[in-house]
């Protein structure tokens, strides 16, 4: 079968990478791909995958009929700017721009007998909550949404005896490359215009691929939504995210102005499904994770520098874990009042733990409070970690700006018997604490 996918981005190269793997696997009647970017500069990446590649702009004429020259089924999986928002103009240029050109060509193209779209479902518009499905009439709400179905309708006239025209409705989508997680990170700890009750329907990047790939081999006909099974309020996703992240989570305020609130609706895929279709994805699935990275370093970081004691603490753990795990961000300043870890067992007070950014100085100390080793640890140098044992005095000091450990102890914590302090020692706050804080870092200045 000779087929073309005009659009090349995330959605396209995937598809053609799934036709190449099935090829190989001989599951199918072999394929000839004719793929399509508008980048000379991805012609190498995609000749890999098909027999030809053409740089071109579907509203050019004359490309675009070479590009569908033998093509038996056309695949449009063009968008203007991937995940980034652009104007309406910019949508007239590429979608309905782009399918005026393909109505103009198809009285010359007897030999193409599918073509399949990804559209979306901005077409239905504002539903109040309400679901809809492929029988609800479209109402777009805005001129990205009006292009769009000005786009299906240019498509649906391209439909003949000999040929379907299916027109996907797809959902947001996500999966590798454009985790939900990423798209929401900047938006934790902030407040947030409105309630957050509206609805958004979502589908994995491989569903999109997997529906496609149906829809040629079964050659569906007319539209069909592409979402997974469970829309979701935007506040319980953005809940969701910011829980299995650890991230602060957004709050909503009603009385903020907006300029309109997004549009409310819960999209129906049961055609999807009555067509033989199965989700892998059935719902967005947030990996159980938290990330130690360059974003979170610098929040708490931040938070040590305002912090009196010129540290902080974040937690990995629940306090009722039974092993604590937690970043801690110091400053040079702080003072950590010598200190040993003693539990009820042998062996469980240890602490263990590793220098990510930054480099601290460690002081290990006699029970008469005497230094009796001393240790530089620093992220990427020759020591960036130690295992100190039970019952090992210790104090430590960072030797650079935004310094940050990782830790590992025994749990659960509880506040009055986890350190176990040499009172002869100068409790924090105090004047002296800030000279033999001072005194300990001038130590690692001569090493
Ligand atoms: N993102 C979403 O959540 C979402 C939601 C609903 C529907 N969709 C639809 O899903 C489809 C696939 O999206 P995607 O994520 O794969 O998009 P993408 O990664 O941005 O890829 C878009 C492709 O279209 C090409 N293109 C752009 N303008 C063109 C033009 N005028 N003529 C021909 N090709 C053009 C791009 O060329 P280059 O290779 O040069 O970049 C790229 O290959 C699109 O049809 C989009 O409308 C996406």
């Amino acid at each position: 079968m000779r087929i073309t996918i005009v659009g090349c981005g995330d959605v396209g190269t995937a598809l053609a990478r799934h036709w190449r793997r099935q090829a190989a696997g001989e599951r199918q009647q072999p394929m000839t791909l004719t793929l399509t970017t508008t980048r000379e500069e991805r012609r190498e990446a995609l000749e890999a995958l098909g027999a030809r590649v053409l740089v071109l702009r579907a509203d050019d004429r004359d490309a675009l009929a070479e590009a569908l020259a033998e093509a038996e089924v056309a695949v449009f999986c063009l968008a203007p700017g991937g995940d980034r928002a652009v104007d309406a103009a910019a949508y007239a240029a590429t979608y309905r721009d782009s399918f005026r050109t393909l109505v103009d060509l198809m009285p010359d193209r007897p030999r193409l007998r599918q073509i399949v779209y990804t559209g979306s479902c901005a077409v239905y518009g504002d539903a109040g909550g309400d679901w809809v499905d492929e029988t609800t009439a479209p109402d777009p709400r805005d001129d990205h949404g009006r292009l769009l179905l000005d786009s299906e309708t240019l498509l649906q006239g391209c439909r003949t005896a000999e040929r379907t025209v299916c027109l996907l409705r797809l959902g947001a989508i996500h999966g590798p490359g454009r985790q939900v997680l990423h798209r929401f990170r900047r938006l934790a700890g902030t407040t947030r215009p409105g309630d957050g009750a509206s609805h958004c329907s979502w589908i994995h990047r491989d569903d999109v691929v997997g529906a496609i790939a149906t829809a040629v081999e079964q050659r569906w006909d007319g539209i069909v939504n592409v979402v997974d099974d469970a829309p979701l309020t935007v506040a319980d996703l953005l809940q969701r995210v910011c829980e299995a992240n650890g991230w602060e989570p957004v709050q909503w305020d009603p009385e903020q102005p907006r300029e309109q609130p997004p549009a409310d609706r819960r999209i129906r895929n049961g055609r999807l499904k009555a067509l033989g279709y199965r989700l892998r994805h059935p719902q967005v699935q947030l990996p159980l994770l938290r990330r130690l990275d360059a974003t979170l370093f610098d929040t708490v970081a931040e938070q040590a520098r305002q912090s009196p004691r010129l540290r902080r603490n974040h937690n990995l753990h629940a306090e009722a874990d039974p092993v604590q795990r937690f970043l801690n961000v110091l400053q040079p300043g702080t003072y950590v009042r010598p200190h040993r870890h003693q539990r009820g067992r042998p062996g469980a007070g240890f602490e263990c733990f590793v220098v990510l950014q930054g480099a601290v100085g460690l002081l290990l100390l006699d029970a008469q409070g005497e230094v009796i080793h001393q240790e530089r640890l620093e992220a990427g140098g020759p020591v960036q970690g130690i295992d100190l044992a039970d019952g090992q005095i210790h104090t430590l000091v960072a030797l650079e700006p935004d310094t940050v450990m990782f830790e590992i102890k025994e749990g659960p914590y509880r506040p009055a018997s986890d350190k176990d302090f040499l009172t002869a020692f100068p409790a924090e706050g105090t004047a002296a604490a800030a000279s033999l804080e001072a005194a300990w870092r001038e130590r690692f200045a001569e090493a």
